[in-house]
């Protein structure tokens, strides 16, 4: 296996809070890995920490052999990491297709072959060509989450973090999701994602960390992970 990223003794303080406290952990090239753990147990902050949208209190974080810890969020996604966020964002006052277009133009450039080049592409790949006119602010949730994958995937990543891509979509919507997230690694993008559901995590990943506390607990098959007694005890039976 060849890892892409690489994360040491990853530190994450807020005031009196350990958010992450010393993760280490690897993303293979051309893996799906799930991230799950209780609320508050550091998932969003990992993520922050990667994307440069917060600095660590200690530890590295290093991307294809490339320190990257102290760069800013546009840098680490000019280097090839796209992230979607919690709260599905957009310009709200602007069409499906303007959003984007105008993450679009914000594409880094890469040597290899790009599948969707042109927004119609992307607005096509997602599912969103028939809604390309309306404005992204009164689209519905579940389709305003696939239009921040189109967002994600407009600047080109070769990792992509999605933060519960699943939470407040339908069975339909969650299949449709599935259906795209399924195809990254055939792009050449990896995937790193976060989500509560277990049935959602179990159809993506072949490997789980967990978190909890800030701690990684857990780190390997998903199956022998979710079957892990110190991970049952952390959800006490309840969302496994
Ligand atoms: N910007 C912040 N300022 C202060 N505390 C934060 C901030 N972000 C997260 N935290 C705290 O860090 C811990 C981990 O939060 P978070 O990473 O959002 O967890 P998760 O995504 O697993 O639910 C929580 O205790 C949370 O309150
Ligand atoms: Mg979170």
């Amino acid at each position: 296996m060849n890892a892409i990223l690489e994360i040491k003794g990853l530190k994450k303080q807020f005031g009196g809070v350990a958010a992450l406290s010393g993760i280490d952990l690897s993303i293979e090239e051309g893996e799906i890995l799930g991230i799950v753990g209780p609320n508050g147990s550091g998932k969003t902050t990992l993520f922050n920490v990667i994307t440069g949208v917060h600095k660590p209190t200690e530890g590295h974080v290093s991307w294809r052999g490339r320190d990257i810890t102290s760069l800013a969020a546009h840098e680490v996604s000019g280097a090839g990491i796209g992230y979607t966020f919690q709260q599905a964002m957009a310009f709200p006052g602007l069409s499906v297709r303007e959003n984007v277009q105008i993450a679009c133009e914000h594409a880094r450039r890469t040597s290899r072959p790009y599948p969707w080049t042109t927004p119609s592409a992307l607005l096509d790949f997602v599912g969103l060509t028939a809604l390309s006119n309306e404005q992204a602010g009164i689209l519905p949730f579940g389709s305003l989450r696939l239009l921040g994958i189109a967002l994600a995937l407009a600047t080109r990543p070769s990792l992509i973090l999605l933060d519960e891509p699943a939470a407040g979509l339908n069975d339909r919507e969650t299949a449709t999701l599935v259906g795209l997230v399924k195809q990254f690694p055939g792009y050449g993008i990896s995937v790193c994602v976060i989500d509560h559901d277990m049935k959602l995590m179990q159809m993506l990943c072949k490997r789980l960390v967990v978190l909890d506390f800030g701690s990684k607990i857990a780190d390997g098959p998903t199956q022998a992970v979710l079957t892990d007694p110190k991970v049952l005890e952390v959800y006490l039976g309840g969302a496994l």
